[in-house]
């Protein structure tokens, strides 16, 4: 890998198996002039083109880190994994898996910035929303956010996993930022409770991160892009929760 820019990058995550989306916002980042990108895991989970996906992340030097799925597809037995990740690991080869397997959980980009896909010990936990009460998620509380950075070296802390776009600045640091997800604009999730969670775009997400004279400067861009083939795949394995989130970004249950 050539010398990655601490100083200047794109964030990218949670593809959950959409190439489609991938390619476009893969696109808009060389439009940009960008070279380094981040991608914070939860890969290939979900009825799309995982294996396409792989390949195409594999052929890159993307900085990657593991999701909560990405784990679960190399930890769990096929019969115990949600159905997201069974017809995900349906597609995947030996190699697929064995390039997942030596992604590590969290790293450090240079000093200053710091990434995780949930929070830094847990790849499960939302960090920048907590449930809402109303079968939605909205904002954390700021105390509870900071306690999650509490020992975490860096002025940037990127996270993932919620797939909602989002920066928070601790009033005496570090910025957080979640570049929302590339793949999967809307899910439902069972816990620790039922709720949904929904970008309300259809659109691929990601983040532009710039070290600026001030602080960090980040731009969330949203692409649009040809989701049709992705949509006919969602439906050809029964998910039309799926397919909905995919047309229109909002959650429909299926
Ligand atoms: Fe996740």
């Amino acid at each position: 890998m050539g010398a990655f820019d601490t100083k200047r990058f794109a964030v990218i995550a949670d593809i959950h198996g959409n190439c489609d989306a991938l390619s476009a916002v893969m696109a808009d980042i060389a439009g940009q002039g960008i070279k380094g990108v981040v991608n914070l895991g939860d890969h290939f989970s979900g009825p799309l083109a995982a294996s396409e996906t792989a390949d195409l992340l594999m052929a890159k030097d993307f900085v990657s880190i593991k999701g909560n799925h990405d784990r679960w597809l190399l930890e769990k037995p096929v019969s115990q994994m949600w159905r997201s990740d069974q017809l995900a690991i349906a597609q995947l080869s030996e190699n697929h898996l064995e390039w997942l397997e030596k992604l590590p959980a969290t790293t450090k980009l240079g000093d200053q910035v710091f990434a995780c896909h949930g929070t830094p010990n847990d790849d499960n936990t939302y960090w920048l929303e907590a449930l809402a009460g109303n079968g939605q998620i909205g904002l954390r509380p700021q105390d509870q956010i900071a306690q999650f950075a509490k020992g975490i070296e860096a002025t940037l802390i990127l996270c993932a996993h919620t797939h909602i776009p989002r920066r928070v600045d601790l009033p005496s640091g570090p910025t957080i930022l979640n570049p929302g997800s590339v793949g999967c604009p809307a899910y439902d999730d069972t816990e620790p409770e039922a709720h949904i969670v929904q970008a309300a775009t259809p659109t691929a997400s990601y983040a532009l991160v710039e070290h600026g004279p001030l602080g960090w400067i980040t731009c969330h861009r949203n692409i649009p892009y040809d989701a049709a083939r992705m949509i006919e795949m969602a439906r050809a394995a029964g998910a039309e929760d799926w397919a909905q989130a995919l047309s229109t970004g909002w959650f429909k249950a299926a």
